[in-house]
């Protein structure tokens, strides 16, 4: 391995170690069935294990049917969701030995939709593979969506202690780490956001205030999962909409977090509100992730368009985060691990029965997975 590279440089994350520094980011695959995974995900996250990356990160997956972003989401609410799972990850295991953590989720007022190959469509809760939405206010993600019904106190309840119940299962499932989706404007991001959170309760309001449901689940989902194993937020940096959720927020909520013992924080932005203004381009969030690196010091991700080697290096490099987290650029070419060690002369692990592939001007490149 090249002591010159940082993304293949190994770093700490809790009690995990990671083998270098490229994260799979959570892709939905809207291809479960009552929340179960299928033999989609087996063949989607077998070829993503066999990758080279340090961090495998499962999709957005629902702690309550209604949590869905749509009927095909994946969930971890249930015994069969959870059999599913422990199938998928039995065989992945047998042939990779990628750390792998989940995405813990509730889609609150962004549930109920159709797949995005069939338009992503709000489904009214009277249709079929509809239901109603909640959220902290009976406010709708678009104007003529049908409102989300505001959850009362037994309602928070329930959707902290189904977080409970999923982390639980992921621990018994042997996953290496718990990601909770607080951004995108799904549930936990809309208890954040002044514009979609206006309760009068002490969950709305002020900045504490609407903190307090967020930490709360953080709180339980990390009493309930192993302690070694690292419980992780991913946030929106910000609204990118006047009067929303921003920098300075995202900021408090980190160094709130930190100090709940929050293992590392991802770094996103968006998906809040119809009219936000997303100056999109390479890297366009890595300036968010910069501003969590400086108010914690726990590992940060970036994450949003980062597809080239070098700027992933430079990106680590400058200090900005400590680990980049890819997604498309996954799909588009699931070894672009292998490219970017053989760019850098680093070292990837690698299925024995690929070995022979290894190009003859890299001969350490490929390390067999045991
Ligand atoms: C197919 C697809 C599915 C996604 N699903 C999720 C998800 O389940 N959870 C999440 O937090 N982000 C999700 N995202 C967002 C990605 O994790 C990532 O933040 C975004 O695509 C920007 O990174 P990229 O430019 O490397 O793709 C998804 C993105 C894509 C393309």
């Amino acid at each position: 391995m090249s002591p010159a590279s940082l993304l293949f440089s190994p770093l700490r994350v809790g009690g995990l170690e990671l083998r270098n520094r490229i994260v799979i980011a959570p892709m939905c695959q809207y291809s479960a069935v009552d929340g179960s995974m299928t033999d989609w995900h087996l063949i989607h996250l077998g070829q993503l294990a066999l990758s080279g990356a340090g961090f495998l990160t499962i999709e957005a997956t629902a702690v309550l049917p209604e949590g869905r972003i749509s009927y095909a989401d994946a969930g971890l609410y249930s015994d069969a969701n959870e059999e599913a799972m422990r199938r998928t990850l039995e065989s992945v295991r047998r042939w990779s030995d990628i750390p792998i953590g989940i995405q813990l989720a509730h889609a609150g007022r962004k549930a109920s939709t159709e797949v995005p190959w069939n338009g992503s469509r709000q489904i009214p809760p009277a249709a079929p593979n509809g239901w109603q939405t909640v959220a902290p206010s009976a406010i709708p993600f678009h104007d003529g969506a049908n409102p989300p019904v505001e959850l009362d106190r037994a309602g928070l309840a329930r959707i902290r202690d189904a977080f409970v119940e999923s982390a639980r299962r992921a621990a018994r499932l042997g996953l290496d780490a718990v990601q909770l989706h607080g951004a995108h404007g799904y549930l936990i991001h809309e208890f954040l956001s002044p514009l979609s959170n206006k309760r009068t309760d002490e969950y709305g309001g002020t900045l504490e205030n609407r903190m307090r449901f967020p930490l709360e689940v953080f709180d339980a989902v990390r009493d309930a999962f192993p302690p070694e194993r690292p419980v992780t937020m991913r946030i929106s940096g910000t609204d990118w909409a006047e009067g929303g959720w921003d920098e300075q927020q995202s900021a408090e909520f980190s160094r709130r977090l930190e100090e709940r013992g929050c293992g590392a924080i991802l770094v996103s932005s968006g998906g809040l509100v119809a009219h936000q203004k997303i100056p999109v381009g390479p890297g366009y969030q890595v300036p968010l992730a910069r501003v969590i690196k400086n108010a914690t010091s726990i590992p940060v991700v970036a994450v949003g368009l980062i597809t080239e080697f070098d700027q992933a290096e430079e990106i680590l490099r400058a200090g900005d985060a400590d680990l980049i987290a890819l997604a498309r650029g996954m799909l588009y070419d699931p070894r672009w691990p292998w490219h970017a060690a053989a760019h850098f002369d680093a070292t990837v692990k690698a299925p024995k029965q690929y070995l022979r592939s290894q190009p003859r001007q890299f001969p350490k490149l490929l390390d067999r997975i045991e």
